[in-house]
């Protein structure tokens, strides 16, 4: 089939690579050329396992090609949406100027019989004004909402496998004409049995926030319980394990520690309680106000928790940090705990030094007042505290004795709960972690 997707973000890129690679013929466009043009040499813009080599293979078969003219994309019969739906500057709901552009000069190339296949995380009630602007202007032409639930770090996999499909269809025969379309796009993941929820235009629409919601929700959850396990000892791990073998409950996202961050749970929540507030249901979601707050409150914790160490004042202390992406597998710092308590320490006087295994090159561009290290060891040199802000793996597999030569004080504060405590106490360290006692 001939497809395009309009642009060529994490979502997009991923998205026209695995759509060669399921046999169809696809040109990414997007606005950005210096985007474009490192795509069609087949290096990523962002840091994800597996994407690289997809998008050499996708290239090299002749079935993928990147154009920053919206006119290349004339000739497909299948459009996907998958540009950005940030935060809004001082408002909580999202910015959809991306997704009209992108609509918009769509009308150019569109033909009746076509589909506009939305994959961006909008309001609900938006691809039914959409559909109407299609309508509107080209007749015959269609609409769908297609969600899509990709993770960082887990991209490519997430997008060729997904766990289910979910089809946002107009009601009567044009939504059998869409649905029978998106089917014929992704006939392999079909066939593999993947469970297919189609629906209408506002369930697909919420289906994401809500999931989105739900993640957000249970990390707040168990970090709410580690702020009482601080106040009376008790150990969060062994509670989340314990509660997590309830598979009403299920042990995944309930990793206590610094919270989330991301390009999607903080926005995606926020945007939801502006939309409920328009529709005037804001009362349904005022536990996500909550869920927020708990969530920023970890990253005050953990500075507090740093001065603590730093025997109650952060003033002239090197205090190394390792990590900075909002997640191990990722370069993606936006809205990142890890970088979020960097910040707040160099401001209460820290001499702070923080690394990170991808995400450095992004820092340097975006906090450049914030002073870097390429290694761990280089990181930690001499240094009073050594926080653990994202889990990548190199930093869980330390080797806390050869580590302890390196610093000038064992302390280490582990803010994901990833580190073995006992080698870590049995090397001579002092080991504080978020929700968790001393050891
Ligand atoms: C999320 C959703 O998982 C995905 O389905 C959606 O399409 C986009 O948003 P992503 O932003 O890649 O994906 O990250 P995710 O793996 O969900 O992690 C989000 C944040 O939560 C990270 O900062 C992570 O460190 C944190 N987290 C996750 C926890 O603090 N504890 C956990 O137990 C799990």
């Amino acid at each position: 089939m001939k497809i395009s997707v309009i642009g060529c973000g994490y979502l997009g890129a991923v998205h026209a690579a695995s759509m060669a690679e399921l046999g169809h013929d696809v040109v990414g466009i997007d606005v950005d050329r210096a985007k474009v043009e490192l795509l069609s040499q087949a290096r990523a813009p962002f840091y994800e396992p597996g994407f690289e080599e997809l998008l050499a293979r996708s290239l090299a078969s002749g079935r993928l090609r990147f154009s920053a003219d919206m006119a290349d994309a004339a000739g497909a019969v299948v459009h996907f949406v998958c540009v950005g739906t940030p935060q809004k500057r001082s408002e909580y709901a999202a910015d959809l100027r991306y997704v009209e552009a992108a609509a918009e000069s769509l009308l150019a190339v569109l033909r009746p019989g076509d589909l506009v296949a939305g994959k961006s995380t909008v309001p609900v009630g938006t691809a039914a004004r959409l559909a109407e602007l299609v309508d509107g202007k080209v007749p015959g032409a269609m609409l769908a909402w297609n969600p899509e639930f990709l993770r960082e770090g887990f991209a490519v996999q997430d997008t060729l496998h997904p766990d289910r499909l979910v089809y946002g269809l107009a009601p009567g025969a044009e939504g059998e004409v869409a649905r029978a379309l998106l089917d014929e796009v992704y006939a392999t993941i079909v066939a593999a049995g993947t469970p297919q929820v189609v629906t209408d235009y506002a369930t697909a629409e919420m289906v994401k926030t809500a999931a989105n919601s739900f993640l957000a929700t249970k990390i707040s959850f168990i970090n709410a319980m580690a702020e009482l396990c601080e106040a009376t000892g008790a150990d969060v791990k062994q509670l989340a394990d314990a509660i997590g073998h309830d598979d009403r409950i299920g042990r995944k996202f309930l990793n206590a520690g610094l919270g989330f961050g991301g390009g999607c749970l903080p926005k995606d929540i926020r945007a939801f309680m502006a939309r409920a507030g328009e529709l005037g249901a804001d009362q349904a979601l005022t536990f996500l106000r909550e869920v927020d707050n708990i969530n920023m409150r970890r990253r005050i914790r953990m500075v507090e928790l740093a001065r603590e160490v730093c025997d109650g004042s952060l003033l002239g202390k090197r205090v190394a940090v390792l990590g900075a992406a909002f997640k191990p597998d990722s370069d993606d710092i936006r809205d990142s705990p890890a970088l979020n308590v960097a910040a707040q320490l160099q401001l209460q006087g820290a001499v702070v030094r923080v690394t990170d295994p991808a995400a450095v090159e992004n820092c340097r561009r975006l906090w450049p007042q914030l002073d870097y290290a390429d290694t761990a060891e280089e990181a930690a040199e001499r240094a009073d505290a050594v926080l653990v802000l994202t889990e990548w793996k190199q930093y869980k597999e330390l080797d806390p004795v050869a580590f302890g030569l390196i610093v000038k004080q064992k302390r280490v504060l582990d803010g994901r709960n990833a580190l073995d405590r006992d080698s870590w106490t049995a090397a001579g360290w002092s080991y504080r972690a978020l929700g968790r006692r001393a050891g």
